[in-house]
C-alpha cells in the first residue's frame, strides 16, 4: 500500500452519489454498468428510477426486455441493458438468485469485463481487484511516470500490475473509488490541480512537470459519418415504427431508416420496398447524432398516407405507444416531430 495519503483524503473529500450508500451487489452492479460509458452526473437520475422499477434480481429477471430497454432510454449503449437482463435471468437460474461473490464468476456474467468485475468485487465484496479504466490509467501513469503509449497491451498490463501492487487490501472498494474521485476532481486530463493533490509528493509527473502530457495515448479512430434518411410515416393519428434487428440499437423502435442514403430518392425506394409506393415524401429538416464509431447525418421526411396499409415489419403506433416503446436518442428530433404530426395534423394529412 504505497499511497497512505489517499484514503484519508477520500474520507474527507469523497463525492456523494445515491449509489455510494450501499454495498448491495445488485445495486452496485446496476450502477457500475450504467457508469461504464456514462458520466456520473447523468447516471444518478437513471439509477434511482431503474432501482425503483427493478429493485432486485427477481424483478429484473422477470421483466420483459422491452420494459428494461424503456428504463434505459436516453442512456445509450443499449447492449448494456440487454446484457443486464440476460445476466439477471442467469443469476436466477444458475445461482438461485444470489449474486455471485467471486471475481471470476462475476467476470463471466454477460456485459461484465475486467473493469466492472473489479469494481463490483471490490465495492460489494471487499475483494482486492483494481478497477483500471481511463481515469485510473491517467492517475497511475502520472504517479508512476509511465510515459509509454497506454494503448499498447504490455503498457496496459504494467499499469494494472502497479494498481495490483498498490491497492489497499483492507478497503479495496474505497481505494478504487478514491482514485476515481481523484481523477475526476484533481488529476484532470488537461489542467490537473497538482497543487492540492494529496499524492503530489510521491508523483513522478508532478516532479517532472509533465502531468498535463500524460497519459500518452495513440489516437483512437474518429467516428465514421453515415448519411441516414429517416421517414416518419403517418396515417390518421398513428405513426409507423419498426423494431431494429441490427446490432446497433437492437430491439429499439425507430421510424423508417435508410442507412447510407439520406436522399429523397433513397427514402422513396425504401418505402416502395415496404409496399408504400407512390406516396408523398416531404423533406422536414436535418438532425445529427454521434455514436462512438459512427455519426448519423440524418434527413427527416414526412410521409403522410391516406390509408394505414398493413405493414408486417412494423406497427402503427398511436400516441401512447409512441411514448411507451423504447426509442433511441438518435430519433429524438424525429420523435418530437412525429408527436406533433400525429396529434395536430394527423387527420388532415390522410
Ligand atoms: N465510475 C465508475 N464507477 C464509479 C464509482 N463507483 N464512483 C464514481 N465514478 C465511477
Amino acid at each position: 500500500m504505497s499511497y497512505p495519503e489517499l484514503l484519508p483524503w477520500y474520507d474527507i473529500n469523497r463525492r456523494e452519489f445515491p449509489f455510494r450508500g450501499t454495498k448491495d451487489p445488485y445495486a452496485v452492479w446496476i450502477s457500475e454498468i450504467m457508469l461504464q460509458q456514462t458520466r456520473t452526473e447523468s447516471v444518478v437520475k437513471f439509477y434511482t428510477r431503474f432501482l425503483s422499477r427493478f429493485p432486485d434480481i427477481v424483478s429484473l429477471a422477470e421483466a420483459a426486455e422491452q420494459d428494461v430497454l424503456k428504463y434505459w432510454e436516453g442512456l445509450g449503449y443499449y447492449s448494456r441493458a440487454r446484457n443486464l437482463h440476460k445476466a439477471a435471468r442467469l443469476i436466477l437460474t444458475e445461482y438461485g438468485g444470489a449474486f455471485p461473490d467471486s471475481y471470476d464468476r462475476i467476470r463471466r456474467l454477460p456485459g461484465i469485463g475486467e473493469y466492472t468485475a473489479a469494481a463490483v468485487s471490490s465495492i460489494a465484496f471487499g475483494l482486492a481487484y483494481p478497477a483500471v479504466d481511463g481515469n485510473l490509467t491517467r492517475v497511475l501513469s502520472r504517479l508512476h511516470g509511465v510515459r509509454d503509449d497506454t494503448n499498447i497491451p504490455s503498457v496496459k498490463r504494467h499499469i494494472r500490475d502497479l494498481a495490483m501492487q498498490n491497492i489497499d487490501t483492507r478497503r479495496p472498494g474505497d481505494w478504487n473509488q478514491a482514485l476515481m474521485d481523484l481523477g475526476a476532481t484533481l488529476c484532470l486530463p488537461a489542467v490537473p490541480a497538482c497543487g492540492t493533490c494529496p499524492l503530489k509528493n510521491r508523483c513522478s509527473a508532478f516532479a517532472e512537470g509533465d502531468a498535463d502530457l500524460l497519459p500518452v495515448r495513440s489516437s483512437a479512430k474518429p467516428p465514421v459519418p453515415v448519411a441516414v434518411g429517416v421517414g416518419i410515416v403517418t396515417c390518421r393519428n398513428r405513426v409507423l415504427l419498426l423494431q431494429r434487428n441490427k446490432s446497433l440499437l437492437h430491439g429499439l423502435w425507430t421510424f423508417i431508416l435508410c442507412e447510407g442514403d439520406s436522399r429523397q430518392e433513397g427514402m422513396i425506394q425504401t418505402l416502395s420496398d415496404l409496399g408504400f409506393s407512390g406516396s408523398a415524401c416531404l423533406y422536414l429538416e436535418d438532425a445529427r447524432h454521434v455514436f462512438t464509431h459512427r455519426i448519423w447525418n440524418m434527413k427527416l421526411y414526412h410521409i403522410p398516407l391516406p390509408e394505414a396499409y398493413p405493414c408486417q415489419e412494423g406497427i402503427w403506433a398511436d400516441k401512447s405507444q409512441l411514448e411507451s416503446l423504447p426509442m433511441p436518442s438518435a430519433m429524438k428530433k424525429a420523435h418530437t416531430l412525429a408527436r406533433a404530426l400525429i396529434t395536430e395534423k394527423g387527420d388532415a394529412s390522410c
